[in-house]
């Protein structure tokens, strides 16, 4: 299946992403995740991405599109992917439409999780991350079994440079400015799924499960 994962920062894209992408046998791609890889190898480029998401701001469409759309390409991608975070505007659909046509393929679904802002606000700043293996945790909702190191890797958890408080409220008018009118652009071609992203972890994965029509576990 070709899926894409919409919603708001903090939403649990990633979280449910890495779930999905197992049952489905498919990998889960991150815009976001792409974009950490190049600014760690402080390369120009990275720099360049780097100005635009501490600030909360998206990345150009054109850039983010190159960097995406050479990643769908890799065989691992080519019977299926769980894209997340890509695309968050419409520029950036029409520029994924284009390539997926070039290749033959169409999208099956686009999941659009949705969340309200003060849970939003709750999960981000309580995130962590392990720069090492890429495990994240929440400081109430998953705690690690040793404060501040990973369960994974035993590596230090680190608070992503976006997710303080000022930066996320920026994030979510972004995404209210850019990414919602995403919504009626997938919902006009029949793709959009939305699915309510409040509850547990298991919980919200059901219900994604049930949008794909993929039955019980
Ligand atoms: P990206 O990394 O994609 O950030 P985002 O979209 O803001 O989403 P997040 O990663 O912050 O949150 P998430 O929805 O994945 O939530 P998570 O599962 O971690 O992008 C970063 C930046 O890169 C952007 O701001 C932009 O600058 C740039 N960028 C990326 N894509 C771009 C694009 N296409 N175009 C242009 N620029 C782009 O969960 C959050 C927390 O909640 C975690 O602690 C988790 O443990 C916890 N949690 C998850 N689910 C639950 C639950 N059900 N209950 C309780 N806690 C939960």
């Amino acid at each position: 299946m070709r899926i894409v994962l919409i919603g708001p920062p903090g939403a649990g894209k990633g979280t449910q992403a890495r779930v999905l992408a197992g049952l489905l046998a498919v990998p889960a791609i991150s815009s976001g995740d792409l974009f950490r890889a190049e600014t760690s190898r402080g390369s120009a480029l990275g720099e360049l991405v780097r100005r635009h998401t501490d600030a909360g701001e998206l990345v150009p469409d054109e850039l983010t599109a190159t960097l995406v759309t050479r990643r769908l390409r890799e065989p691992d991608a080519a019977d299926g992917f769980l894209l997340d975070g890509y695309p968050r505007t419409v520029g950036q659909s029409e520029l994924l439409e284009r390539a997926l046509d070039e290749d033959g393929t169409v999208l099956d679904a686009v999941i659009a999780l949705d969340l309200p802002d003060d849970e939003i606000v709750r999960r981000l700043t309580g995130r962590r991350v392990c720069p090492a293996c890429g495990t994240t945790v929440h400081t109430v909702f998953s705690p690690p079994r040793v404060p501040d190191r990973c369960d994974g890797c035993a590596g230090p958890l680190v608070r992503r440079a976006d997710d303080t408080e000022e930066t996320v409220l920026r994030r979510l008018a972004v995404y209210a400015e850019q990414t919602v009118p995403l919504l009626r652009w997938y919902t006009d071609r029949e793709l959009l799924r939305p699915v309510d992203a409040t509850g547990t972890v298991p919980e919200v994965c059901d219900r994604m499960r049930s949008a794909l029509s993929l039955g019980a576990r």
